[in-house]
């Protein structure tokens, strides 16, 4: 179930205007956020841990809502935890929150109910995990420019630098060449039409959205991700963020 936040007439027209209903031109943002956050163990979920005195949270829907390449965003919010998103977008003038949704059972679901709240004309979705607070302007347009040269899906990534195997019941099956591998992040900017394509589809265990589009024959893109995109997973993490925080 999607809740909108409540806005006058008047400025529900003009933010309809600016989400570019009819022009086909506009960018959306789908912020992954309804994980339960089981690794980092807060008492709370994970994107409402606190980071420098606030919800985990408030760090990329702020930056998002700063961004000049997006024009309006659809949180997946943990069951239960609608109302203090809402708040907190409110809190934050947040006012390219379109609406807030219940998220399903894995990431794609929440993707996929999120995705289900973008207009039909909308040009380009980004996705991206509350997961990773310190999104930058810089990664956003990084990947958003490729999709206007043909790509479907964009991903941020980063070289790895341990030696990767590949393991089936504690036995090395294979060693996976390092020079052929990167580690994916979020931001990942998709052509609206063929993420949705992607959605409607077999969600099976895919851990990002880039892979079902490539188990399409879509046509994904690599792009210079950013170490401070670190995913926050352990409390670890937190910390180093937090460290991180300007
Ligand atoms: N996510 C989501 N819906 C889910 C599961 C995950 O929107 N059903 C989001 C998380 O909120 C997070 C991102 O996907 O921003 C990446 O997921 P992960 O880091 O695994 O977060 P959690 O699932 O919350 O953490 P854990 O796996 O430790 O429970
Ligand atoms: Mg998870």
């Amino acid at each position: 179930m999607a809740r909108r936040r409540p806005r006058s007439r008047q400025r529900q027209e003009e933010e309809d205007d600016r989400q570019g209903s009819g022009d086909g031109l506009s960018t959306w943002a789908v912020l992954a956020a309804a994980g339960r956050g089981e690794r980092l163990g807060s008492d709370r979920p994970k994107a409402f841990a606190r980071l420098g005195g606030r919800p985990l949270l408030a760090e990329s829907l702020e930056r998002l809502e700063g961004s000049g390449w997006v024009d309006a965003i659809v949180v997946a919010a943990p069951a239960e935890w609608e109302e203090p998103a809402i708040l907190l977008a409110e809190e934050l003038g947040a006012g390219k929150v379109n609406s807030v949704v219940t998220g399903g059972e894995s990431r794609s679901e929440s993707v996929r109910l999120a995705l289900a709240e973008v207009p039909e004309d909308a040009a380009a979705v980004l996705v991206h995990d509350a997961a990773r607070p310190l999104l930058s302007d810089t990664v956003i347009e990084r990947v958003l420019a490729p999709l206007s040269e043909g790509w479907d899906g964009v991903v941020p990534a980063l070289p790895v630098s341990d030696t990767v195997k590949k393991v089936q019941q504690d036995q090395v099956v294979e060693t996976l060449l390092r020079d052929e591998l990167v580690a994916a992040q979020t931001p990942q900017a998709f052509v609206a039409s063929a993420l949705r394509d992607a959605l409607a589809g077999d969600l099976a265990a895919a851990s990002d959205c880039a892979s079902l589009l490539e188990a399409r024959g879509g046509r994904v893109k690599v792009v210079e991700g950013d170490r401070r995109l670190l995913k926050v997973t352990d409390p670890e993490d937190l910390a180093l963020v937090e460290s991180w925080l300007e």
